[in-house]
């Protein structure tokens, strides 16, 4: 165990998907053998964007807490917590807003390009301009030395290195400063060959069932130019290949190959064997969703226990964070 801590967290925007797995989660189970990791669920940042209809939070909280589980996430060894509990977060954030000019927050490539993105729902608040102030409170407020998160995170991570020693400059240094865990891995083609993401609903879920699985991969485009059976296929043209590049074995992915360009095999044996790779990955963890699905209580113990220990690191930062501020005694 190294003595570092790393500190990541999701928003529970929804389902997570098995590229959710394959990139962010397994990277997050394979640091807890090896760092001190603070993992939680950033409820409050949810509410930045769904504050007008807040009635899905609590359920996808629920849900993505219980697919990290059952993704090998382990209370044992990683704390696992939700933000809205530990409000030291938010006294924090307050203290980062007074330092952090304007025109940093402005800049921050994420906030023009969602409210791009999201143009249905109003962005012009005050909250979703401080998202990355909040986000840079959940990290200092841990003093945490790692931060695996996506290239799309990155610029919040720059923002908060920033505050982090603009907050030193002012106040003496208390924050060491955090730094970012690039996660580098393939990203997931979704079932209609753009990237897999929940925006363009073509996602294969953690919590879909073998049937669901199956009838998404069997509906799959494959090469366009191979109509029949008997005409020669190009694998690159085919989405259903790029699955095969991630979750099959080299020796699959050369034999599928093989067998699209010389038309030996059909499309539906080429997508068996992904049917058959995805289930082999997926069924352990849907056995684990299950179990905690069917046993809610263990699921609250777990973040009630995580959000004790989180609050207790919370609060060996802010208090010499108040010293430091110098409003009393
Ligand atoms: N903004 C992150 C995302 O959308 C979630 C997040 C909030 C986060 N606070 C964080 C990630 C602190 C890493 C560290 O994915």
């Amino acid at each position: 165990m190294v003595n570092k801590r790393v500190l990541s967290g999701m928003q529970p925007s929804g389902r997570l998907h098995i590229g959710n797995f394959t990139g962010a989660l397994q990277n997050w189970v394979k640091l807890q053998d090896k760092y001190e990791c603070f993992y939680f669920i950033a409820d409050w940042h949810a509410l930045t964007s769904q504050y007008a209809d807040t009635s899905r939070i609590k359920e996808n909280v629920k849900d993505m807490l219980v697919n990290w589980l059952a993704a090998g996430l382990d209370p044992d060894k990683a704390t696992i917590f939700l933000q809205s509990h530990i409000p030291e977060h938010a006294e924090l954030h307050i203290l980062l807003s007074m330092v952090t000019p304007l025109g940093w927050l402005e800049r921050v490539p994420s906030y023009k390009e969602k409210q791009i993105e999201l143009k249905d729902k109003d962005l012009n608040t005050y909250g979703f301009l401080g998202y990355p102030v909040l986000q840079s409170a959940d990290i200092l407020i841990y003093r945490a030395n790692y931060v695996p998160v996506g290239v799309d995170q990155m610029p919040h991570l720059e923002l908060t290195r920033e505050i982090c020693r603009r907050f030193n400059h002012f106040y003496g240094g208390i924050f060491p400063e955090p730094e970012g865990l690039l996660t580098e891995f393939p990203k997931v083609t979704g079932i209609d060959g753009r990237k897999m993401s929940k925006t363009y609903d073509n996602c294969v879920y953690l919590s879909d069932s073998s049937k669901d699985v199956e009838q998404k991969i069997k509906t799959m485009v494959t090469d366009p130019q191979r109509i029949k059976r008997s005409d020669p296929g190009d694998p690159e043209l085919s989405p259903v290949f790029q699955l095969h590049k991630i979750f099959s074995t080299k020796e699959q992915q050369a034999e599928v190959a093989e067998g699209c360009k010389s038309a030996k095999i059909g499309c539906l044996d080429c997508k068996s064997i992904l049917i058959k790779n995805l289930f082999e990955m997926l069924e352990p963890l849907w056995e684990k969703r299950k179990y905690f699905l069917d046993q809610p209580e263990i699921v609250e113990e777990i973040v009630i226990t995580g959000n004790k220990k989180a609050q207790k690191a919370a609060i060996e930062t802010i208090e010499p964070v108040r010293k430091a501020i110098n409003l009393w005694k």
